[in-house]
């Protein structure tokens, strides 16, 4: 099928490039000149695994090419529209591209077009788009509205979207609900040339759900702020068990053996980041509130996540008693491993609070240093872990890194001039590192505080259990 994308962020070159790759003509569009620029010239804009290979395989069978956005309007039998919806100060999306798109559709198009909201947007935009479509329609266009909400992650996109565990559709249009089946076809049935998997895990097809527009734009928001929420509860967990002295690893393994409540989404650390969980939570609290439903709720998930920069930054004060001209290692930039995203990352929001209190920053991370380096430049930007260690008197890891955990403790242990490590993510184990000769702190494990603090609070704990204490004396 002839299938148009627009917008070219991670959302849309994931769907156009996987849509090609499945056996669609897939044509992509961008606004940005010097990202259109880019892409024409096989040049990447984004960091994201197996995507340029991918690119470059259906560009060489002739199936993806980058044009604007007329052009993609004009071209395509369904349209899917992938461009930004960042938040307004008021914390609702700004749906403002999405209206550009539908008034070029409505202006351009001419017979029939599936239009295809793939953005997050707040519940009822389809009915909006719809009302709009029809408004600036001026060329005698037809056409179906349908929501397919995205449930790519940074990092996994182009695995997460041939090999989904749901595709979510809405749509009230019979016709608009068999075209999208027949686009997605391929993914249903896992019919398609991998390009990640010589020979793929034996998976089941993805349910395959169709409802109303309304609930499938409120399937994405209500995942996504569902997700925040259990991370801010691990997160809240993890304060709870530095105060009574349990291991938050521990109770979070025990607590994901239930099948009813699951084991991912539950490490704690510093705190969500990125273009989504941010923005998406903020403007599902405002969707609740415009819709008279008190979702307060929603708003302590948020308290909670914008306070872990700060607790984070008070391990480092407890540490380091003045931070005032001291050298501090950061160790990841991006929002999470395998991306160079830093929006909304908790990186970002540590620097600036370290530079506050007169800290000289070294970072390092494997990718989104350049972005990073846009944001921040007053911070020392290293090429390797090694250099941003030197002279340091902490080092602290913020993201998770596969290339942390396969560092040489005995060369950093030479570089650093005080041995101690802050770990945002519970990445090591406490004793491997502290056998290495470095102090390690960590979140909501015991090892989280100094050892005489830890064993005078196991001591004085009521919460106190036999297995806990042995383990804090042995
Ligand atoms: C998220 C959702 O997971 C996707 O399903 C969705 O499609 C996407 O948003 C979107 O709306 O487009 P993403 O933002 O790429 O994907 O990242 P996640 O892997 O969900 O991680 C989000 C943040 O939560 C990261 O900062 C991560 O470090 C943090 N996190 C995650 C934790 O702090 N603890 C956890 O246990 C899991």
């Amino acid at each position: 099928m002839k299938l148009s994308v627009i917008g070219a962020g991670y959302v849309g070159l994931t769907t156009a490039a996987c849509l090609a790759q499945i056996g669609h003509d897939a044509f992509c569009s961008e606004n940005d000149a010097e990202k259109l620029s880019k892409l024409q010239n096989g040049v990447m804009p984004l960091f994201e695994p197996h995507l340029e290979g991918v690119i470059k395989a259906v560009r060489r069978a002739g199936r993806l090419c980058f044009r604007s956005t007329e052009e993609a309007i004009a071209w395509g039998d369904a349209i899917f529209i992938c461009v930004g919806t960042p938040p307004l100060a008021n914390g609702d999306a700004d749906l403002s591209a999405i209206e550009g798109v539908a008034r070029a559709i409505g202006k351009r198009a001419a017979g029939y077009r599936l239009i295809i909201e793939k953005s997050t947007v707040p519940v009822q935009t389809g009915a909006q788009l719809r009302k709009h479509l029809s408004v600036h329609s001026t060329n005698g266009l037809r056409y179906d509205v349908a929501s397919n909400p995205e449930f790519l992650r940074e990092g996994t996109s182009v695995e997460d979207f041939l090999h989904p565990d749901r595709i979510v559709i809405g749509t009230d249009s019979p016709r608009a609900s068999d075209l999208l089946r027949e686009i997605y076809e391929p993914i249903v049935k896992q019919k398609f040339t991998c390009p990640i998997h010589s020979s793929c895990p034996k998976r089941q097809g993805p349910i395959f759900l169709a409802t109303d527009t309304n609930s499938a734009e409120l399937i994405k928001h209500a995942s996504n702020s569902f997700l925040a929420m259990k991370i801010s509860f691990i997160n809240m967990v993890a304060n709870l068990c530095e105060a009574v002295g349990a291991d938050v690893t521990k109770v979070a393994q025990g607590m994901g053996l239930d099948p009813r409540i699951g084991s991912s989404f539950l490490n704690p650390g510093v705190g969500f980041g990125g273009f989504c969980f941010p923005k998406d939570l903020q403007a599902f609290i405002r969707i609740a509130e415009k819709s008279g439903c008190d979702f307060s709720l929603l708003r302590e998930v948020e308290k909670i996540n914008q306070g872990r920069i700060e607790l984070f930054v008070e391990k480092v004060r407890r540490e380091l008693w003045i931070v005032r001209g001291k050298r501090i290692a950061v160790w990841g930039l991006a929002f999470k491993p395998n991306t160079d995203d830093v929006r909304f990352a908790p990186s970002i929001s540590l620097m600036k609070a370290l530079l506050a209190d007169g800290a000289a920053v070294r970072a390092y991370d494997p990718e989104a240093t350049e972005k990073a380096r846009a944001i921040l430049p007053e911070v020392t930007y290293c090429s390797d872990p090694y250099q941003a260690a030197e002279g340091a008197d902490a080092i602290l890891l913020v993201t998770e890194w596969d290339e942390f955990r396969h560092m040489d403790w005995k060369r950093l242990r030479s570089a650093v001039e005080q041995p101690l490590v802050i770990d945002g993510r519970n990445v090591f184990n406490p004793e491997d590192i502290s056998g290495k000769g470095f102090r390690y702190v960590s979140i909501g494990r015991l090892d989280a505080l100094p050892r005489q603090l830890s064993e005078e609070k196991v001591e004085s704990s009521s919460f106190r259990a036999g297995n806990n204490a042995q383990e804090v004396t042995a």
